[in-house]
């Protein structure tokens, strides 16, 4: 299921004449990001500039993309909007809940088994609501989009943080919560604040071990986990043009790992040549109809200090290769350096895995660079010392690499290929050599190296660099190894250097594959019936919330005052939680535990006011529910920060939370407890938190008249039957107002459907 091309023809007809009319309306010329963004206005056509970091605008993205941990709240979410179909094309794609063990074959296989009625459920909700399916297999999100989905110029959203691998393909991509692709799915806007913007100017040209990977372990080196965030990063520059475009979605893919809102290439032949081999030839020829579009204005990059937030330079033939971490994929090390510095800070030497895949470098060209490595370790009869592990990114490659012998040289090494799925990197990793918590060294090719993140081990030391690099330092066996100087002894004892690494940008036969895993949608599937078993522990069918009435807002008690820090994890716990993300009543059970009770500095331990006794928070809330009592949380500021887990505001909903009361939000949450019909609010006065004591009740004296602009009075009734009466703000407008009113934004959606 491509891209149907009159409806890029579309999006390209009205971004010529948007961006022409948005560089009136500013003034000046415009980045590539700029162009995207004021082409996608919900809107339409622009008509004011906006305030980057300040507005918030109404977007209007061209497609979305769920993988299947995340996809499953959405959709149950978004079958609740009694559309018949999406508004947007959306695909759901199987690949985080496979567990990389044996092999491919058995791995699928066991997934399959176990995993099979979450796979059932997405597969028929998806076929029922034209939804494209990629079947556990087919590969991983981000590389199967890439390589079917991705065009110039475009907008997407997708329920996971990676999908800004896409900005590889010049589109800016951007990674949201459930809540924000069941609005888009259900035909609504999707609002972000106006991004700033980071220019990357590319110079020279990558040579020897450097490889695209290189580039963003450098970035990340320069401006930290936080550094982007709220921003695009753009790059260009002559550099930019002479990388592939897998390799632009490398390190637009690692610009997660910066905290960037998304990251971007302008259009390009390499582009170009990426569309042509991956079967879409029809949107190249129209993308070359609107080049200059599809790149930022010549005068943006001739002086980008002008027109960007923040300019970094990098020239690409002097980077040298980069391993980066542990612990973090900002701790940037040049490849040659890390021996005196794991010496230092007591990193193992020893490296036992090396690993080669995830969304960020699973591409035919990673593959094919890494395996001229390995070749050469099978010439030079060089035994590798360390375990190999590679998850090819999709079907299409893992069947193209097949045939032209790459993976059988890996195999010659006696590498395992695991499934074309995330596997170890989302910690689906049994891993075989594991001996309890010890300490140990890894080099992967992935993102993310936090503790724990690969194999469970906080003490696994986690290393990224490119698949070339991974595949040398694999072979050695040895942190400090530098391919680029270093020899290494061979099987005959002699000593041996590796020579650089080889690839091949594209396949020279053409990519090949027998069966991708893809399943399109019925044309109608209004007779499809949504799988979902009646005693599953993993899936539920939602309910319609009921709207919390005026009289349920008198006499609520309180469930906790929380104290300090309540982020998203706080309020629901991910971990082992993370298998009943589709299963609302289940997951509940983690609702606040993690959150601080500000009366005796315990977690998950708080007082029932019918009865006096200490509970945990899901227990306690769900016998004010049985008593049909609303509840009330108070926290402090940036209640809600995180991320924007839909699940933070729908399991408090769900067990008869009705209010939330803090002294400032995280924007996401705020936003989210609105669409879930639930009242945010902060103290208008920060110091009225300190009246909230324990035993307190609560009126809602003029809820009544809940309308915009206009803050709420709350009366507080002590337990010696004193009363203190305070004013409450909100941010609700008259449409979020409505949500309210409805019970929740989606019982709004499916009234106006009726
Ligand atoms: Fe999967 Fe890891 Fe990417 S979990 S989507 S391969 S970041």
């Amino acid at each position: 299921m491509a891209f149907d091309i009159d409806m890029i023809k579309k999006v390209y007809a009205q971004m010529a004449e948007r961006v022409d009319k948005a560089r009136e309306i500013t003034g000046k010329p415009l980045t590539l990001s700029e162009k995207i963004l004021y082409s996608h206005l919900w809107d339409g056509s622009p008509n004011k500039a906006f305030q980057r970091g300040k507005d918030y605008v109404d977007f209007a993205p061209d497609r979305i993309a769920c993988q299947d941990a995340t996809a499953q709240m959405a959709l149950l979410q978004f079958m609740q909007a009694g559309k018949k179909t999406v508004a947007v094309p959306t695909t759901v794609h199987c690949d985080h809940l496979i567990q990389a063990k044996q092999g491919a074959v058995q791995d699928l296989k066991r997934a399959n088994e176990t995993s099979n009625e979450v796979f059932d459920f997405l597969e028929s909700v998806s076929n029922k609501y034209g939804i494209g399916f990629w079947k556990p297999g087919a590969g991983i999100i981000h590389q199967v989009v890439l390589e079917n989905y991705a065009f110039p110029g475009g907008m997407m959203i997708g329920t996971d943080s990676h999908t800004v691998n896409a900005g590889g393909l010049g589109m800016v991509a951007i990674g949201v919560g459930g809540a924000d692709a069941v609005d888009v799915m259900a035909g609504m806007a999707w609002e972000l604040k106006f991004p700033k913007l980071i220019g990357v100017k590319l110079t020279g040209e990558l040579n020897g071990w450097t490889a695209s990977k290189d580039v963003i372990l450098k970035v990340a080196g320069i401006l930290t986990v936080k550094g982007g965030t709220g921003a695009i990063v753009e790059y260009f520059g002559p550099g930019a043009k002479n990388l592939s475009c897998t390799g632009k979605g490398t390190i637009c893919n690692m610009g997660a790992e910066i905290g960037a809102t998304t990251s971007t290439f302008g259009y390009d032949d390499a582009m170009e040549r990426f569309l042509r081999a991956t079967d879409r030839a029809d949107i190249a020829d129209e993308a070359n109809k609107i080049r200059p579009y599809l790149t930022g204005d010549d005068e943006v990059y001739a002086n980008p200090e002008k027109y960007f937030d923040q300019v970094i330079e990098i020239d690409l033939s002097t980077l040298r290769p980069h391993l980066n971490g542990p612990f973090t994929p900002d701790l940037a090390t040049p490849v040659g350096q890390l021996g005196e510095k794991a010496k230092k800070n007591d990193w193992p030497i020893k490296v036992d895995w090396g690993l080669i895949g995830s969304c960020t470098n699973s591409s035919y060209e990673d593959l094919s660079r890494a395996a001229s490595i390995a070749q050469q370790a099978v010439d030079k009869k060089l035994k590798p010392k360390s375990d190999f592990g590679i998850n090819p990114g999709s079907e299409q490659i893992r069947f193209t690499a097949e045939r032209d012998g790459l993976l059988d040289v890996f195999e010659k090494l006696g590498a395992t290929i695991f499934t074309n799925a995330c596997g170890p990197c989302i910690g689906q990793w049994d891993r075989s050599d594991r001996k309890g918590d010890e300490k140990n060294t890894i080099v992967h090719s992935f993102n993310r190296n936090f503790s724990k993140r690969a194999d469970g081990n906080p003490n696994t030391h986690a290393f990224v660099g490119s698949p070339e690099m991974v595949a040398a330092i694999a072979i050695s066996g040895r942190l400090d190894f530098d391919p680029m100087n270093d020899t290494l002894l061979n099987e005959d004892g002699q000593e041996v250097k590796l020579d650089v690494p080889v690839g091949l940008e594209l396949p020279p036969k053409g990519f090949e594959v027998d069966d991708n895993g893809y399943l399109a949608p019925k044309e109608d599937g209004s007779s499809v019936e949504v799988k979902v078993a009646k005693d599953s522990e993993r899936l539920q069918l939602l309910e319609p919330f009921q709207p919390i009435k005026d009289s349920e807002l008198q006499g609520v008690k309180l469930l906790i005052k929380a104290f300090g820090k309540c982020t998203t994890d706080h309020i629901s716990m991910a971990g082992p939680w993370l298998r009943y993300r589709g299963h609302l009543d289940n997951i509940a059970n983690n609702t606040l535990i993690g959150a601080v009770n500000a009366f005796n500095k315990k977690t998950n331990f708080v007082k029932n006011q019918f009865t006096g006794e200490y509970g945990g928070v899901p227990n306690v809330q769900r016998e004010y529910k049985a008593k049909g009592i609303k509840t009330i949380v108070v926290g402090d500021h940036n209640y809600g920060e995180g991320s924007s887990r839909e699940h933070a505001a729908m399991q408090p909903r769900f067990l008869g939370v009705a209010a939330v009361l803090v002294k400032s939000f995280a924007r996401i949450h705020e936003t989210n407890l609105k669409k879930q019909g639930m009242l945010g609010l902060t103290f208008a006065n920060e110091a009225d938190y300190d009246l909230i004591q324990e035993d307190d009740t609560f009126n809602f004296v003029d809820i009544a008249d809940f309308s915009e602009n206009k803050p709420l009075t709350l009366e507080i009734v002590h337990k010696d039957g004193s009363k203190d009466t305070i004013k409450v703000n909100h941010t609700y407008n008259d449409a979020q107002i409505k949500w309210y009113r409805e019970g929740s934004a989606l019982n709004l959606i499916k009234k106006q459907n009726a």
